[in-house]
């Protein structure tokens, strides 16, 4: 009893809280339904959605977008900054619905892109990328467009995307590219295993980055990690199908802004790939990958549970006789647990001419058909700690 709060007390609490928040700016709401979108699934709402977005960027106070219920049919949207306003929320409880002949986004780069902005907040919402006519194109071996990645953030800073549904993208489902501060939570990707080049999450020359929370099935990497990514924390995700978790492929360009300071921390991986990888070029660069822990990651049936490959060369083309010049250093593996698909659990093939140096195995037990599992070595040096489950071959 003497915990319970006083109803007079809560009373006036909350009639000071309503009058405060009335007296401050009020928060403007634009509906795209009101600036004419349809929510039919097959009406072009593209200018909608567009004009939502001018009057936010205009506005000088908070702004709200709200998408109702509903289908509503989008061609490319470019949501472009610099805004005036320094919040603009975005609320879906519809969802977006792409063109499904990909000859209409074709090689656009991305469907819905924001760029050059500070402060917005996407939440709910599902994003239909009806990319399944372009991944039977690109099965059958004709020529098609390379397609759209879904959903873009570029040059933009504090951004919050939560809630947020994609399927089946044509490309990537979701880029973040030179960004400030980006926090991404409650993120479902959905996809077919066999679609091509579908990445969940790319992140590249972005810091402040962080992953919560997220459930990732689809055709390429569940994440993917590129140049020029710093202070990433990606926490509790749940992979497969995919590619599982890669950092790279790193490398490609001679000069190159490095990979520092990335947490994979809880992560399931179901029938995927890899689980947690590290990829470069075998070829000439400045690049580099080091401060990295993959920590507490389970594996269900992974083929390459946990891999270093530095001597990726698609088709042989580009590196011919050529070593990795990225440097990676200081990753930390840090209980790993569960089962390989492979006899090869732990694989570490580091490049001949920049080793892999500080590699830390702690708590590691991995199996294969539930025996032991193996791992190899090529160019790696490091140190081992813990049960470790296949033995270390430093
Ligand atoms: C590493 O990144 C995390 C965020 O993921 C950040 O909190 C931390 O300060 C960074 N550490 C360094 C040394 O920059």
């Amino acid at each position: 009893m003497g915990n319970q709060r006083s109803p007079l007390l809560l009373a006036l609490v909350s009639v000071f809280f309503y009058s405060s928040a009335v007296l401050a700016a009020p928060v403007l709401t634009y509906n795209v339904v009101s600036l004419g979108a349809k929510a039919d699934g097959k009406t072009d709402s593209t200018l909608a959605f567009l004009a939502a977005w001018t009057k936010a960027c205009a506005s000088v106070t908070a702004t709200t977008i709200y998408v109702p219920a509903g289908r509503f049919y989008l061609r490319q949207v470019a949501f472009n900054g610099p805004c005036r306003c320094k919040a603009i929320f975005i609320r879906i409880d519809g969802t977006l619905v792409a063109p499904s002949d990909y000859r209409v986004l074709g090689n656009a780069g991305n469907w819905l892109g924001f760029s050059h902005v500070n402060g917005v907040t996407l939440s709910g919402g599902i994003l239909d990328g009806q990319g399944t006519g372009l991944w039977t194109c690109k099965a059958s071996g004709k020529s098609c467009p390379s397609g759209a990645t879904t959903l873009q953030f570029s040059n933009s800073k504090n951004i919050v995307v939560s809630g947020l549904t994609s399927l089946n993208s044509q490309m990537f489902h979701i880029v973040v590219n030179g960004c400030k501060n980006v926090k991404m939570r409650g993120i479902k990707v959905t996809a077919n295993g066999n679609s091509p080049n579908t990445d969940g999450i790319h992140v590249q020359l972005s810091s402040g980055v962080t992953i919560l929370n997220s459930k990732i099935q689809t055709g390429d990497d569940c994440i993917s990690i590129g140049p020029g990514t710093t202070n990433l924390w990606i926490e509790n995700i749940a992979c497969g199908p995919g590619h599982g978790i890669s950092i790279g492929s790193l490398g490609k360009d001679l000069k190159e802004a490095g990979v520092q300071n990335v947490t994979v921390k809880t992560a399931t991986f179901t029938n995927t790939q890899n689980g947690v990888r590290i990829k470069s070029w075998g070829r000439a660069s400045n690049g580099f990958a080091r401060n990295i822990l993959f920590q507490n990651a389970f594996m269900v049936n992974v083929q390459n549970p946990v891999v270093i490959d530095q001597n990726y060369c698609p088709g042989n083309k580009g590196c011919p006789g050529q070593v990795s010049g990225v440097k990676i250093s200081d990753v930390t593996y840090q209980d790993i647990h569960g089962s390989s698909a492979t006899e090869v659990a732990v694989k570490f093939d580091c490049s001949a001419g920049n080793p892999c140096n500080r590699i830390k195995l702690e708590n590691v037990k991995l199996t294969y058909q539930n025996q032991a599992a193996e791992s190899s070595c090529s160019h790696a040096v490091g140190t081992s700690s813990g049960l470790v489950q296949p033995t270390s071959c430093f």
